[in-house]
């Protein structure tokens, strides 16, 4: 199965390494900016992560006075127009981004204004209408290993006035530069290490699995879930293990990677929509639907899930296992991943927990019928397929 065409861009320079944050001054330099605007939240400020970062600027050269650490945990058109504000009345050239999927879409959403002018981020919405030829120059620090957004061409951006959620997909939305250091994740509590591993993992298996998927992104995905596969676990036991942390990094970036030149499926679509409809947490939602979508794509992808099961549990258990099992083994071992993370971390395995109540299941169902994730996946899954699949995840 492969896409009749396909393109892959990535403009984007990744610096990775236990000391990947003092290079920031000279990347700098070369983009020819000194005075960005930092972009990032409470959540971070508390966790010292702020400070460990600006520690370690000290001979960077930059002017690091311009800081907007105010972004909620739902990216909004006000912060966005706020941050634009401050980044112009200061006289800024350039920004960076510390934080999770939030901070990050905040900083794109600030990118688009900048570089286009005006205050009226709507009216750019969809699906390649950004124009400006020369984005600012955007440096992204993530501070979970998961989103993946430091690679991607995406952000979603509320409309707290009308309620909606605003897509902007565009190449030019993809960052310059992306630092991976693990003093930036290591931090992160079990619960969310787990969960955000398994957005990773998510990112890698639609990626490689829906209908947009090429060579290349291939690729990407593989790497990603041997990574996931080799340090997940440990990450989650010992947050403070620095060469799990820089792998899960390198695994969500390349996991971005993949899905940012391919695009995802069911999971996605059925995640997002639990997420409106039931406020779970996207992360918890990718664990715990994902084995239960693959067991329902199966009969259209058990060949590929068969592959998968060598990155996905190594290569004794890919060649002990018969070749007509290989599929179903690949979602055991899912099942298994969730099971060992909740026992070490809590992380929600059913969707109960994570808060779902039966009442809500049609809702939920109707969104994600017309989820645009869902146009990807490799079957086009009825909505009686996806309330089996919730019920059976419950
Ligand atoms: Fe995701």
């Amino acid at each position: 199965m492969l896409s009749r065409y396909y393109e892959f861009y990535l403009p984007l320079k990744i610096n990775a390494g236990q000391d990947a944050l003092e290079t920031l001054g000279w990347e700098m330099q070369q983009l020819g900016a000194g005075k960005p605007i930092i972009v990032t939240d409470q959540g971070i400020v508390k966790a010292g992560l702020l400070d460990i970062f600006l520690s370690t600027q000290k001979a960077s050269g930059l002017d690091l006075s311009v800081i907007y650490d105010r972004v909620p945990s739902d990216s909004s058109i006000d912060v966005v127009n706020e941050v634009v504000n401050i980044y112009q009345k200061s006289g800024c050239d350039s920004l960076i981004a510390i934080g999770g999927g939030s901070v990050i879409d905040t900083a794109k959403g600030a990118n688009i204004l900048i570089s286009h002018g005006g205050q009226d981020l709507r009216r750019l919405m969809g699906v390649d209408r950004l124009t400006a030829t020369q984005m600012c120059p955007l440096i992204v620090i993530p501070t979970t290993s998961g989103t993946g957004s430091e690679a991607t061409l995406v952000a979603v951006i509320s409309d707290s006035e009308r309620g909606v959620k605003l897509p902007f997909v565009s190449y030019k939305l993809v960052p310059r530069l992306a630092i991976l250091d693990p003093r930036m994740t290591q931090s992160l509590p079990s619960g969310l290490t787990a969960a955000t591993g398994m957005d990773a993992l998510t990112h890698s298996i639609e990626a490689y699995t829906c209908l947009q998927k090429n060579p290349i992104s291939d690729a990407f995905a593989w790497s990603a879930i041997e990574l996931i596969r080799d340090y997940l676990i440990r990450a989650v036991e010992k947050g403070s293990d620095r060469q799990a942390r820089l792998a899960m990094a390198n695994a969500s970036l390349m996991a971005g990677i993949a899905f940012s030149n391919s695009m995802v499926g069911a999971v996605h679509a059925i995640g997002h929509s639990l997420g409106a409809v039931a406020h779970v947490h996207h992360g918890t939602a990718m664990a715990i639907l994902l084995p239960y979508v693959m067991e329902m794509n199966i009969e259209r992808l058990g060949e590929l899930y068969a592959r998968l099961l060598l990155p996905l549990a190594g290569e004794q258990v890919y060649l002990s296992t018969p070749s007509g099992q290989r599929a179903k083994k690949a979602i055991d071992v899912v099942h298994e991943l969730n099971h060992k993370l909740h026992e070490l971390s809590g992380m929600p395995i059913t969707l109960s927990q994570a808060g779902l109540r039966e009442e809500q299941i049609p809702e939920v169902v109707q969104k994600a019928l017309n989820d645009g994730a869902m146009s990807t996946n490799p079957i086009d899954l009825t909505g009686k397929q996806i309330e089996q699949i919730l019920r059976k995840a419950m």
